[in-house]
């Protein structure tokens, strides 16, 4: 059975993939909005304090499992008990509810592609998002459009398309960021933005605030549904996965960061709203486009490198889920893909609409869109960490000695593992689910 699972080609081959899950949308269009949303540089604080301290400790957790069991999510918390089936299956279904609005987003890139490669003139920004968005079948088109995509990819395997979309486009994407972040450092009032990213108001201090900088740290790393254990899974030699930790760390909070100080000063600058949602990003950007020389040709490069970043995320998304089928079910990949397709639909379509005609349907005092966001990053994906951290560090015995070299290291990866990074997961949830 193992020989049929897929493998990387190669460690850079992995680690180009597990980089392709982390920086995604999570970077360019959620970061800047739940910062938005939650305060700015006090919620920039807890955010960076948490992944440069526990984050690290889930991230190599779920790699190390999956590496060490070779399995799928649902058969490899199996095999350590059968009574955590259950838990393993949570993974899956975190994932598809979090495609089920992250391919929305994929699908407004999509449509703003469409838009600057016809070079329309668009006279307000916010207007011409939120028309966009309430248009029923247009909308759903372009969901549809980039599930498919992503759905396309994954059903030719894991490695294909993800390295050239790693190794060649996010490097140019990251050369194009730094060219916008200098022209919007450059705009009138930029200060102002740079001062909200950076000076921290610790009036605007709340348990929410600690729940969505945990959340956001889970989703743009990846960490709490199972991406990693999977791609951890294809993993076929002895190497330390301790580097990829570190490089993905590294590189998804460069790219966050620069999202953050291209888009802030461009906001105050234009006098526009931070804690305007999750239009945000879709209505700044498009602005900073309109004032720049050819702002048409810039805005089709950013957005197709940023439907590249997205694209490789929401493969990843999707691999937890068809993995489980696959293995499980005993069904190819084809058929996975092809159920995955109809079951994410079925969910994404009304959420789609809830921007339009289904807006006063509401979950929780939400829409279906902010719901499915919520629940996933800030109740799924921090309950399935704190799963994993229980299965590994006490029944898998995963240790800090595996992969670190450090004695000391490995100890606090130890004592993190099995008290610290569970009690500190459980006391977030609690607080700010409360
Ligand atoms: N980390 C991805 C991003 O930042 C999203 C993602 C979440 C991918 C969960 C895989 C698993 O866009």
């Amino acid at each position: 059975m193992e020989n049929n699972r897929p493998n990387w080609s190669s460690r850079a081959a992995f680690i180009i993939a597990a980089v392709g899950s982390a920086v995604g949308l999570g970077n360019i269009w959620r970061f800047p909005y739940i910062m938005g949303q939650y305060g700015g540089a006090v919620f920039l604080l807890v955010y960076l304090i948490l992944i440069l301290t526990i984050c690290f400790i889930p991230l190599m957790a779920e790699l190390a499992t999956g590496k060490t069991l070779k399995k799928d999510c649902v058969s490899a918390y199996e095999s350590v008990n059968k009574k955590f089936k259950f838990f393993g299956v949570l993974n899956p279904l975190t994932g598809i509810l979090i495609a089920s609005f992250y391919f929305i987003v994929g699908g407004w890139i999509i449509n703003y592609i469409y838009v600057s490669a016809l070079n329309l003139k668009i006279e307000n920004y916010s207007e011409y998002f939120g028309l966009f968005t309430q248009s029923s079948v247009p909308a759903c088109i372009y969901t549809l459009v980039f599930l498919f995509i992503c759905v396309f990819f994954a059903g030719r395997g894991v490695k294909k398309g993800i390295e050239f979309a790693n190794n060649v486009l996010m490097p140019m994407f990251a050369v194009l960021l730094i060219g916008l972040i200098s022209f919007s450092l450059n705009l009138p009032n930029a200060h102002l933005g740079l001062e909200y990213m950076f000076k921290p108001d610790f009036s605007k201090i709340s348990s929410e605030m600690f729940l969505a900088a945990l959340g956001q740290a889970l989703f743009t790393l990846s960490i709490g549904m199972g991406a990693l254990l999977t791609y951890g899974s294809y993993i076929k030699d002895d190497k330390n996965i301790t580097k990829s930790a570190y490089t993905i760390i590294f590189s998804d909070t460069l790219f966050a960061l620069m999202a953050g100080i291209m888009i802030f000063p461009a906001i105050f600058s234009f006098g526009l709203e931070p804690n305007s949602g999750a239009g945000l990003v879709f209505v700044t950007l498009p602005y900073i486009f309109s004032q720049i020389p050819h702002g048409n040709i810039v805005s089709f490069a950013f957005f197709l490198l940023l439907l590249a970043a997205a694209i490789t995320s929401g493969i990843s998304i999707i691999e937890v889920p068809i993995a489980s089928m696959v293995e499980r079910l005993k069904i190819s990949r084809t058929k996975a893909c092809t159920i995955l397709f109809c079951v994410i639909s079925i969910i994404a379509i009304p959420a789609t609409l809830s921007f339009g005609v289904l807006s006063d349907v509401t979950v929780l005092k939400k829409s279906i869109f902010d719901f499915l966001d919520f629940i996933t990053a800030n109740l799924l994906m921090p309950l399935n960490a704190f799963i994993l951290c229980i299965i590994a560090g006490w029944f898998l015995k995963i240790k800090g000695n595996m992969f670190l070299q450090n004695k000391i290291a490995a100890f606090l990866f130890d004592i993190g593992l099995k008290y610290i990074v569970p009690i500190i997961l459980f006391s977030l949830m609690y607080i700010g689910l409360k």
